[in-house]
């Protein structure tokens, strides 16, 4: 062993198992923090703050700040891309986000690119990576091709994903054009997050679940994998964790057909299952039940000893199995980091 990593959350991700897991939460900054609501609140909205490199940067630095995480996440979203591909983008109060028009059709035809529309994203990257201390890994992320088009077909978010999947059947050639041009620009968009200061990024597939295996194999394996190629070879040696929520028994096929660096397990993964199903070495990262957390007690406790107790060899990064709820006392992510550190 060579001497303590001084970035516990990078050495993970590239193979190295730590005593005490590193840990950061999906989600971590947003509205279960009283001080992001207050800058929400003076910035008037989501895609506001976003957009504002100062405030956005704020915002990725309040949960490192409050909880010394050993990973800060961008603050940004997964639908800038569809926005910089020339979609309208709004949140709603209450009603989640719309894209307009709806790509129905799946041709991007009607629609201007604006990649400039994601230059505030860089800046961010590069007033973070200037703040942050470097004991702390810096995220940066991207949403995977299947579930940012399941957000631009239907125009926004979903139950079943049903448009996005009638689509595929019914005009897969269509359907590959617009998996292309959200894998393109997502390739430039991580490239950039890169060379602005991120050292890893995570891929959110956060509707592979309702993908038929087939169809699995294509729009998530293969839609991965070909971002995957391309950050590797223009960028070898930054980590990409993939997390295709809900793979559940796909996973496998995943983390040795992508070509991910750390795979990220959502809460309905059994651990000890996934610690022998995947390959030997690849870094795993999850998978405590944000209800879990929220409700905090003994189901809190047992949930993080539950996680810890799976992988006893492999190296682990500590996360939730999904984002943190906004409902969640942060008194109760305060006992989660004191029990995942041992103190
Ligand atoms: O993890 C982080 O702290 C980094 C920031 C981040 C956000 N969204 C901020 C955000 C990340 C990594 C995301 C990813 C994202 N966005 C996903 C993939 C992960 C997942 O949760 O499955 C998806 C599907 C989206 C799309 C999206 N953005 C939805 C459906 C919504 C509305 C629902 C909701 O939770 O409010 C958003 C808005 C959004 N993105 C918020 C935040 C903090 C809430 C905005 C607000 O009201 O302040």
């Amino acid at each position: 062993m060579t001497e303590p990593y001084a970035k516990p959350l990078l050495a993970t991700l590239k193979g190295e198992r730590q005593d005490v897991p590193p840990i950061w939460l999906m989600r971590q900054a947003g509205r279960y923090l009283p001080e992001y609501r207050a800058l929400r609140a003076e910035k008037g909205g989501f895609l506001a703050l976003a957009t504002d490199p100062m405030a956005a940067a704020e915002v990725t630095l309040q949960p490192i700040r409050r909880f010394g995480f050993d990973g800060a996440i961008l603050f940004s979203d997964i639908l800038m891309i569809p926005w910089a591909l020339g979609q309208e983008l709004s949140f709603g109060a209450g009603e989640g986000p719309r894209l307009q028009p709806a790509l129905v059709d799946g041709l991007l035809a009607p629609l201007r690119c604006e990649p400039e529309r994601l230059a505030p994203v860089y800046e961010t990257v590069r007033r973070v990576a200037a703040a942050l201390s470097p004991a702390t890994t810096f995220l940066g992320f991207a949403g995977s091709p299947w579930t940012v088009a399941t957000y631009m077909v239907a125009g926004q978010g979903s139950k079943d994903q049903s448009a996005a999947r009638q689509l595929a059947y019914r005009d897969p050639e269509a359907f590959a054009g617009l998996i292309a041009a959200i894998a393109d620009l997502t390739v430039e968009y991580l490239l950039a997050q890169i060379d602005a200061g991120v050292e890893a990024v995570q891929l959110f597939d956060s509707w592979a679940g309702s993908l038929a295996p087939e169809e699995f194999r294509t729009w998530v394996i293969g839609a991965n994998r070909l971002i995957v190629e391309r950050i590797h070879h223009h960028r070898p040696g930054v980590p990409i964790i993939g997390f295709p929520k809900g793979a559940g028994a796909k996973l496998p096929a995943y983390a040795r057909e992508t070509g991910v660096d750390a795979v990220g397990l959502d809460e309905t993964v059994d651990p000890v299952w996934a610690n022998a199903a995947l390959p030997v070495g690849v870094p795993v990262q999850g998978n405590l039940d944000p209800l879990a957390l929220e409700a905090g007690g003994e189901a809190l406790d047992r949930g993080i000893d539950r996680v810890l107790a799976a992988f006893p060899d492999r190296p682990l990064v500590f996360n939730l199995g999904h984002g943190i709820g906004q409902h969640t006392p942060i008194a109760h992510v305060e006992r989660l980091l004191a029990r995942v550190r041992g103190r």
